[in-house]
């Protein structure tokens, strides 16, 4: 049976560096008897122009099918000023919303030929390798009420609000302990237990499912704030942070920096296994659609690379083909090909696709 995939390019920088991608699946497809099923749609921006709408109920039809969604990115500052629902980061918001995908995973991890892009000294940041799971169905982006409203005094009001329930903090913080349980043992919930009842409740209920299921694995608890700080400070002594949405939002992309690029960093959204045994997945760069960069074949692709190199591993269970693209991609950074995100002065930044073409050739060599 072929695998279906649907392939959401998105705005920005996203189309030019989903078409890396899709090159390293059709080599997967031609070479390595990766059956696939390819679909491409609309989101964001793009679809906005299109159709009206930032995501059609028959793209989220779709992505509820098929095996694996690959997602570029979305957002384009021509449609700022459209009303907040139909913006063009409606697309993940919604895509998140209406698959149930709660967990979202966010490597940061230190490619050693990149040390010296980092922000950090190389002593505090070599062989760096931690995992951020940001819940991303809850909290503050999707609590009611919410809303601009004005007062009888004709002033106005914004209001959002940060709503956890147990189950919902249970089920992220269970994929936060069974990853652990494969990587170095140790989790680290982050709230603010001190100013917020949300995050009270939070670490209530992490301990209480620590104590009940995961008593192997390693737990601690960090205030939000100090995590930012420990992050810059000591960032290895982190394995996995477990967090809420917009803590989660905010923590991986100051962890991304560690690395020496946020267009280095992938991810993957997961949710429940359905009665297929089957698990809704998304996967996605963590940067932008970067509107400043987009349309000049100068944007880091590694980051949507190694995305597919998640949906490999943990959708299609192509183990080995997911490592091969880690593999090549380190080896084309220890070769010296840099784009401009990631160049130290003096070298000369590849495009976008000789960056991609790089990966492809190394590809082959490797396989
Ligand atoms: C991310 C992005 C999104 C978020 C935006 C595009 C809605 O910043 O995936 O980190 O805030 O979740
Ligand atoms: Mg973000």
């Amino acid at each position: 049976m072929a695998h279906k995939l649907l392939l959401l390019p998105g705005d920005g920088i996203g189309p030019e560096i989903m078409a890396q991608a899709v090159k390293i699946l059709n080599w997967l497809r031609d070479t390595r008897g990766l059956k696939l099923e390819m679909e491409e749609e609309l989101v964001g921006g793009a679809s906005l122009a299109v159709h009206n709408h930032p995501i059609r109920d028959e793209v989220i039809a779709k992505a509820k099918e098929v095996d694996a969604v690959l997602f570029g990115s979305v957002g384009d500052p021509k449609w700022k000023d459209v009303p907040f629902d139909r913006r063009p980061e409606v697309a993940i918001l919604k895509l998140r919303k209406d698959l149930n995908l709660y967990a979202n995973l966010r490597p940061a991890q230190l490619f050693d030929p990149l040390l010296s892009a980092s922000a950090l000294k190389p002593d505090v940041v070599r062989g760096l390798d931690l995992m951020i799971v940001r819940e991303t169905v809850g909290g503050i982006y999707f609590g009611e009420p919410r809303g601009i409203k004005t007062l009888p005094d004709g002033s106005r009001v914004g209001i959002n609000t940060e709503v956890y329930t147990t189950s919902e903090i249970e089920r992220v913080a269970r994929v936060a302990f069974e990853l652990a349980r494969l990587r170095q043992g140790r989790v680290c919930s982050v709230e603010k237990c001190n100013v917020m009842e949300s995050g009270l409740l939070w670490k209530e209920v992490v301990t209480d499912l620590h104590q009940r299921d995961y008593k192997d694995v390693e737990l601690s608890h960090m205030l939000a704030d100090n995590c930012a700080m420990q992050l810059v400070r000591a960032p290895r002594q982190f394995d996995v942070i477990v967090t809420g949405n917009l803590f989660g939002d905010l923590l991986s992309d100051l962890a991304s920096m560690l690395t020496g690029s946020l267009g280095m960093l992938p991810s993957a959204t997961l949710g429940s296994v359905n009665e297929n045994g089957k698990r809704a997945a998304l996967y996605e760069p963590i940067h932008g659609s970067a509107p400043d960069i987009a349309g000049k074949n100068i944007a880091n692709p590694l980051a949507q690379i190694l995305s597919l190199a998640m949906l490999l591993r943990y959708s299609l269970k192509r183990l080995e083909d997911a490592a091969l693209i880690e593999l090549a991609v380190s080896k084309v950074l220890e070769s010296g090909l840099r784009t401009a995100d990631i160049a130290t002065d003096g070298v000369k930044a590849v495009s976008t696709e000789e960056m991609g073409e790089a990966v492809l050739k190394t590809l082959a060599k490797l396989a």
